[in-house]
């Protein structure tokens, strides 16, 4: 997102407490390392400048860790959230830009899911994100901050000349932990249950590029500065992809043999997680062009290979 802006001219300040995130993936305008719980941190960086919006990807994401550790996810995802928003009121910033997720829906009715399924998470994660909804819904009315809350399906892929890709610690997504297969950081990738009630019994996804996700963010920044309102959308292709299938198709782009383990099922993995995207296109002009698995995998793979120097 931080490079996006830079190509279309933006200035951006970036704060990260640099706890998941890492230095060098600035790629533009000025870091400041620091803690959105930290008052006086955000009090110094919103009075340095006129700040037109905020947008906030400081969430912890892990669902598992989100059920052995509720607290970090309940002080991190929502207070400190809540204390950033208190501090953009006080500085007069009225716009933000929400990262939320497709957990917020628990497990599905129907499938593909729009914005009007009903909101029943199953995780503390979910809650984290359905909370912070629902504060932004309250805000608006109240207080006049526009915001967007953009949830995201399976965010995959890098950026295409490879200038950044994922780095967690730990990884835990099924895209980059099958090319670390593939490149020889990983022995193998362990598929979670294949009885599912799906074509190949793997669980389906619908995968969206990195950057898809961050042109959303773009339009979601210019529906805001053209007077949008309060909203969330749904941000996927609409197209579901197998386990199975994501392995095949990393098979096909690298050309190296990727071994699988078959493993039991994840607690809480719904069957099929497929988007309807069609208030983003609509309302935002969002069109996800970086498209396909193959792409994602194609570009997420020039990244591991630059990683792991293969
Ligand atoms: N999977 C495996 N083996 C692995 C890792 C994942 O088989 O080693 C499977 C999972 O069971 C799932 C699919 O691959 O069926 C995708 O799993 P990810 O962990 O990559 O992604 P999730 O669908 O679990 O999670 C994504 C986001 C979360 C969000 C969630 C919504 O990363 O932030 O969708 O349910 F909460």
């Amino acid at each position: 997102m931080v490079w996006l802006l830079g190509q279309r001219g933006v200035h951006v300040v970036t704060l990260d407490n640099l706890s998941a995130g890492h230095r060098d993936a600035v790629l533009h305008g000025e870091l400041v390392v620091g803690d959105m719980a930290d008052r006086a941190v955000l009090d110094r960086v919103l009075s340095s400048r006129r700040f037109d919006a905020v947008m906030h990807f400081a969430s912890y994401i892990q669902v598992g860790e989100s059920v052995t550790d509720p607290a970090k996810y309940y002080l991190n995802n929502v207070a400190h959230t809540l204390a950033l928003l208190a501090a953009m009121r006080d500085h007069g910033v009225q716009r933000f830009v929400f990262s939320s997720t497709a957990a917020v829906f628990g497990e599905p009715r129907y499938s593909p899911l729009d914005e009007r399924h009903p909101r029943e998470p199953i995780n503390p994660y979910g809650r984290t994100k359905w909370m912070i909804e629902q504060a932004l819904d309250d805000y608006d009315r109240a207080y006049g901050l526009r915001s967007v809350s953009l949830r995201y399906f399976n965010a995959a892929g890098a950026h295409p000349e490879a200038l950044l890709g994922e780095r967690h610690e730990p990884e835990t997504h099924l895209v980059p932990l099958v090319l670390q297969a593939a490149s020889g950081r990983r022995p193998h990738v362990t598929v979670f249950g294949r009885d599912y009630d799906t074509p190949d019994g793997t669980c389906i996804r619908d995968y969206i590029h990195v950057m898809d996700l961050a042109e959303a963010h773009w339009q979601a920044l210019r529906y805001l500065a053209d007077g949008g309102a309060t909203r969330a959308f749904n941000l996927g292709n609409g197209d579901g992809y197998s386990v199975q299938q994501v392995v095949d198709t990393a098979r096909a782009v690298t050309g190296r043999p990727i071994a699988v383990q078959e493993g039991a099922r994840r607690a809480g993995d719904p069957a099929r997680l497929v988007a309807d995207a069609a208030l983003a296109r609509a309302v935002l002009q969002w069109q996800p062009r970086h498209g396909d698995l193959r792409t994602i995998v194609q570009d997420a793979w020039r990244w591991e290979r630059r990683a792991a120097g293969a």
